[in-house]
């Protein structure tokens, strides 16, 4: 992909999952990755993969919850690496205390809704906020952020989630009408099932994979790698007529426009 070489990209929440994926991705494509996430030892074991192939990248432990740390985050990525050129929100909280008391709304436990917003929305807010002027001093920079298929469907259950979810991709609506005359591209992908340690442990039940599996058109489930090339594309100047989209990547699972 075009334009990544040298590259410096942020991934908020590159300790597991997608986010680790995309991070080593985007190593092997020769951008200097800065991998932050709440789980040090995770973020840590992402850098070092991207080391042992020769890879520049950096492990940086941040809450997004916490204004503070995301400045540090950012402002460690500009330190380091004298500037940012893309950001990846991949974070969320999928814990057993929160993903796992979210269940329809009249099981709603204000606290669950809280947290999940705080995460997975206003996180995300607080991340773009933090990168922006420095992207908008380059006069350049892409930001991708994580939705869900659960915000386009209507899930029985998860209500906070999938409302947070939804919120994810107004928001990056907004990044990319507001400051896309100055350079900025903002972009969603939306992911369908994907064999994490957190989808198969914490979200799903082994009925809902079967299930999910039998019913979609492509013949498996997804893999962190399946985003990670989406993403890592998404980052490239190879997408830089790409502005203000959610993209599905759920092998099929949604048809529609
Ligand atoms: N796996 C799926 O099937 C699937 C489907 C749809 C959407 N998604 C979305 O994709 C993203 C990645 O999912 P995954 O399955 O790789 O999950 P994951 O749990 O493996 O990765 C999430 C990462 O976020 C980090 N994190 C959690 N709270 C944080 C905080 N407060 N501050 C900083 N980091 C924090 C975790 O430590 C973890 O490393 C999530 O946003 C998820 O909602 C996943």
């Amino acid at each position: 992909m075009q334009g990544l070489n040298g590259k410096r990209i942020i991934i908020a929440g590159g300790g597991s999952g997608i986010g680790a994926a995309t991070a080593e991705r985007l190593g092997a494509e020769g951008a200097a990755v800065v991998v932050g996430d709440i789980n040090l030892d995770g973020a840590q074991a992402t850098a070092k993969r991207i080391a042992d192939i020769g890879g520049t990248a950096l492990a940086v432990e941040f809450d997004l919850t916490d204004e503070r740390s995301v400045r540090a985050l950012v402002g460690t990525a500009v330190e380091q690496f004298g500037g940012v050129d893309g950001l990846f929100n991949v974070a969320a909280d999928a814990s057993a205390a929160v993903l796992g008391r979210d269940g329809d709304l009249l099981d709603m436990d204000p606290a669950v809704w809280r947290r999940t917003f705080e995460v997975n929305l206003i996180g995300y807010a607080r991340t773009a906020r933090a990168v922006l002027p420095v992207l908008l001093d380059q006069g350049a920079g892409a930001i991708v952020n994580t939705a869900s298929a659960a915000a386009h469907v209507g899930d029985h259950v998860r209500a906070a989630y999938q409302s947070s979810k939804a919120g994810v991709n107004a928001l990056t609506r907004h990044i990319a009408n507001r400051w896309g005359k100055q350079g900025i591209r903002a972009n969603s992908v939306s992911p369908g099932i994907v064999l994490t340690e957190s989808a198969t442990t914490m979200a799903l039940t082994p009925e809902v994979l079967e299930f999910t599996r039998q019913t979609i058109p492509s013949p498996r489930l997804g893999k962190p790698e399946d985003l990670a090339g989406v993403v890592t594309f998404l980052l490239s100047d190879d997408a830089a007529w790409i502005n203000g989209q959610t993209w599905s990547i759920n092998g099929g699972a949604l048809l529609r426009e």
